[in-house]
């Protein structure tokens, strides 16, 4: 007994003893002057929000000096700052950081320096880590005054408090590059960098060759001009600072709760991202140039970039990668070499051209020649050793003597470009003619299998829904599917998630098929999600029949609704809905949102109600489209904000602020169709001198100030109108698109309004909104008219931080 009770103890004390010697190594935030960093030591900043130590990266077997988010939980950790980016150690554990002179140095394991912070200071300093993720070299525990500091020198990330700067004194540029690869965070060859005369940022390619640019800054409106849709923007507090020693963009985050970051990536875009905690991701919102391809020479000397194919990189016919392993962590860099060399001069080893027949433009420092056709244009090609590629166009003959870089392709251009390659690389005449037999050949036996196809699914008719599986739903063999649609033939529309395609059935119903792009999901959580939409059943939506899934392609099998989309019949000249029609559709709208976000098992965010999403049946009953394909194709910012190009008049303000999305969105964007069923136009669109005031604004004036609520009416409608239901859908509107969603009603209060259970006060006076339409695209982004306002919607962080728990049901 005795015996046991002092083991207990004993081990009681180690434990302790333990836990003490573990949270004395973890809690400090400090290295000071008789202190090292080595193997998996760490040290933390104050609050835990940052971590500095040796760190592994990607897959590659070399260690770095990083500072990695503590409370971020990814794996690998999300690295925001790299010390040694060029000179990487093995072996960590004889690998060693600390301070000597004054400065910070990395000793290798053979104890050579092979980093320093390089400060000149020679004072005794200690390096501290702070909770921004900075960390800086002090000559004192309470000096305040920083000998060096990380923010000076940042790898790939921007974070909040840290600057983009030209130093007009040192004619340096603190700016951030790239990793070379997801592997490699050895400085790639994409950057961001401030540009003090014009006053933007710009993103380069090799420092020397400018692909983006924000457009200059405007310190009235606090935005970059080629970036509008800052006037959305929620969370950057963005400054510009200019004098005669130096000019620097920062930002803050109008709410510091929200974690949220500035890369550069890899990709050549710049990105950014907020951690949302429910989902556990970072969520990227915004990133430009928006196309891959748009990316300077994303694939290389001779590399083609798809922006419709994955990946967006291959070689040319005739050229491989330069290095396999480099194209297989995506750095496509390096570009691709000729499989055989040309031979200059030797008539053994001849050559022709590989026709490119549809690059995007031309690639750069072509050289031009005067010669009168493609003949004459081709044989200068051929007997010059240095040309490397061609092209004859309405700009006469050029000629490449330099590699080819920047070269992209698509299906919309016409650009020929003749690339200059070794006879026994490019495909042969004679297997060309095999080729096109084959094809003829091959279609001739494949209209053959259709035509027996319809025969046999004519006669076994009804048998087709033999395979159906859960629940109602029927699992779809895709050739059916594509005999149903005449392969994809009759498209009816393409929204956010894919293109519709009409549809018969052997039993002679009429469907809408729809075609999913990139679904996110494996098998078994397709199947599960598309059985989940398939238990939704209510009249105000559109019924899930069945679906389709074979391999990467994945289908969803819709009633079909004869009256199309709502869009149509609103913005249309020759479709007129009269009033009662405008508010029984919004009604029915209303009951089929109110089901989805209240009645389900599980509450289902639409993310994209719009009028292109309500379609109407035969007697022009609503029935709401498209939900639950948030979840199937995830969450990504970018993805919507892309998609939603031109409907972006829909979106709640909390989309672009990193916070999660509750239903309360999709009161917003009933709101905002609320109001062009009053107006029969949408609400971006232009007055005829381009000036018209934003419709909604109009609707907040008149309810506020008083005024005829029968001139805000369609003016095709004549005045023919409930005076008391317009009035009624109008505030209900103004209510529906409060900034702050706590202001909004759910959508049963909405119904019960409508249904005239429920009075309706008038809604809290909106905020002021102007009016912005950005040039060549209708879309309305909107900005508070004095940034007091803005701060105050900001000062309540813990308020966003509640509403990030309900996301994890979207
Ligand atoms: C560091 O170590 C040296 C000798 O080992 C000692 O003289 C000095 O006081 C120590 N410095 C601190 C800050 O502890
Ligand atoms: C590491 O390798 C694994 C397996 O090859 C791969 O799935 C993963 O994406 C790689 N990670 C990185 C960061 O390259
Ligand atoms: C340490 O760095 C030095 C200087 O760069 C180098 O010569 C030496 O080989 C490195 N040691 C190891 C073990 O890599
Ligand atoms: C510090 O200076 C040395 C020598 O001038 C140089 O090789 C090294 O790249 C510098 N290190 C940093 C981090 O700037
Ligand atoms: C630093 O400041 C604290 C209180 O502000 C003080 O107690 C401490 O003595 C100071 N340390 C030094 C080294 O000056
Ligand atoms: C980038 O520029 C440097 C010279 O500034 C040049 O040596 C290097 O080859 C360039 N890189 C590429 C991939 O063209
Ligand atoms: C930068 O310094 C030069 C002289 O050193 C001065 O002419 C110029 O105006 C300064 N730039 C800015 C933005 O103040
Ligand atoms: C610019 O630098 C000089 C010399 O360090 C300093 O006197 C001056 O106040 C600085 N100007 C500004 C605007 O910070
Ligand atoms: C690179 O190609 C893109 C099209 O893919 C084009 O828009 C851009 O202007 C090109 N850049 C240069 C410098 O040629
Ligand atoms: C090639 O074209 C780019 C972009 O137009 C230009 O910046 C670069 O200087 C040119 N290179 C040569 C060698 O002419
Ligand atoms: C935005 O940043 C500027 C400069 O840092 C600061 O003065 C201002 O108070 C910030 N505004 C808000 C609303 O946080």
């Amino acid at each position: 007994m005795c015996s046991t009770d002092t083991l207990m103890a004993f081990l009681l004390f180690l434990s302790f003893s333990l836990i003490i010697s573990l949270s004395s190594g973890a809690g400090a935030d400090t290295i000071t002057a008789n202190q090292s960093i080595s193997g998996d030591q760490t040290i933390t900043s104050k609050d835990d929000h940052f971590t500095l130590g040796f760190f592994k990266a990607g897959n590659s077997s070399n260690y770095y000096i990083g500072i990695w988010y503590t409370k971020v939980s990814t794996v690998p950790s999300t690295v925001a700052w790299v010390a040694n980016r060029d000179t990487p150690v093995r072996d960590r554990f004889s690998s060693e950081l600390k301070i000597i002179d004054g400065n910070l140095v990395l000793l290798n394991e053979s104890k050579s320096q092979i980093w320093s912070t390089n400060s000149s200071s020679t004072n005794s300093v200690i390096a501290v880590l702070l909770d921004d993720g900075n960390l800086v070299l002090r000559s004192g525990i309470n000096s305040s005054v920083n000998t060096w500091q990380s923010f000076d020198f940042p790898a790939h990330t921007w974070l909040p408090g840290a600057r983009l700067a030209y130093n007009n004194i040192t004619e340096t540029k603190t700016l951030l590059t790239s990793w070379k690869s997801t592997d490699d965070p050895a400085e790639g060859l994409f950057s961001l960098e401030l540009d003090p005369i014009g006053k933007q940022y710009l993103i380069k390619w090799n420092r020397t060759t400018q692909y983006w640019t924000s457009g200059s800054w405007n310190e009235r409106d606090k935005l970059f001009t080629l970036v509008p849709e800052m006037r959305l923007n929620y969370i950057y507090n963005f400054s510009y600072v200019s004098n005669e020693n130096e000019s620097y963009f920062t930002y803050s985050l109008y709410n510091p709760a929200i974690i949220s970051r500035f890369i550069m990536d890899v990709s050549g875009q710049v990105k950014q991202l907020s951690w949302l905690d429910a989902t556990s991701q970072w969520n990227l919102f915004w990133s430009q140039p928006r196309q891959q391809c748009e990316v300077y020479d994303y694939c290389g000397a001779f590399g083609s970039c798809r922006e419709s194919g994955l990946p967006f990189c291959n070689c040319l016919t005739g050229f491989s990668p330069r290095s396999q392993t480099d194209w297989d962590v995506n750095d496509f860099s390096g570009g691709c070499v000729r499989k055989t060399e040309l031979q200059c001069g030797r008539t053994s080893e001849r050559y022709g051209f590989l026709r490119v027949t549809s690059a995007k433009n031309k690639p750069p420092n072509s050289t031009s020649l005067a010669v009168g056709s493609s003949a004459e244009c081709e044989s200068s090609c051929m007997n010059s050793c240095t040309c490397k590629a061609y092209s004859y166009g309405s700009d006469g003959c050029s000629i490449w003597d330099v590699e080819l870089q920047n070269l992209s392709e698509d299906n919309r251009n016409a650009l020929t470009i003749n690339v200059k390659v070794a006879s026994k690389d490019l495909p042969s005449k004679k297997k060309n003619n095999g080729v096109i037999i084959g094809a003829v050949v091959g279609s001739v036996i494949g209209v053959v299998l259709i035509v027996c196809l319809i025969w046999f699914l004519i006669h076994r008719n009804r048998s087709i829904g033999k395979t159906s599986v859960e629940g109602s739903l029927v699992s779809f063999v895709y050739r059916d599917l594509q005999a149903a649609t005449k392969n994809f033939s009759e498209k009816l529309g393409g929204g956010g998630f894919g293109s519709v395609f009409k549809g018969t059935l052997p039993d002679s119903s009429v469907v809408a098929v729809k075609k999913l792009e990139s679904v996110s999901q494996g098998e078994k959580q397709f199947r599960t999600e598309v059985s989940t939409i398939g238990t939704i059943q209510h009249v105000n939506l559109v019924r899930l029949r069945g679906f389709c899934s074979d391999g990467n392609s994945k289908l969803l099998v819709y009633d079909y609704m004869p009256n199309g989309s709502l869009d149509a019949h609103l913005f249309s000249s020759n479709k007129l809905l009269d009033w009662k029609t405008r508010y029984q559709i919004a009604l029915g709208t209303a009951r089929g949102l109110v089901y989805l976000h209240e009645k389900c098992r599980d509450c289902i965010i639409h993310c994209d109600i719009k009028p292109e999403n309500v379609l109407l049946d035969a007697d022009l009953c609503p029935k709401v489209a498209d939900f639950g394909l948030a979840k199937l194709v995830g969450r990504d910012f970018s993805r919507v904000l892309t998609t939603m190009r031109g409907t972006r008049g829909y979106l709640a303000p909390e989309w672009l602020s990193g916070v999660a999305i509750t239903t309360k969105a999709d009161v917003y964007s009933y709101g905002m169709m609320m109001f062009e069923f009053i107006s029969g136009a949408r609400n971006s669109e232009h007055g005829e001198n381009g000036k018209k005031k934003f419709f909604p604004m109009e609707v907040a004036n008149v309810l506020i100030d008083g005024g005829d609520i029968l001139t805000l009416l369609d003016p095709r409608l004549d005045g023919e109108a409930s005076v008391e239901e317009l009035t009624k859908l109008s505030k209900v509107a103004c209510w529906c698109i409060q900034d702050d969603e706590e202001n909004r009603p759910s959508m049963s209060q909405v119904e019960q309004i409508l249904d005239g259970v429920l009075d309706v006060n008038m809604p809290p006076k909106p905020r002021a909104l102007q009016l912005f339409v950005e040039n060549n695209d209708d879309v309305v982004f909107f900005t508070e008219s004095s940034t007091s306002q803005s701060s105050q919607a900001h000062s309540n962080p813990s308020s966003h931080v509640s509403q990030a728990k309900s996301a994890a049901s979207l």
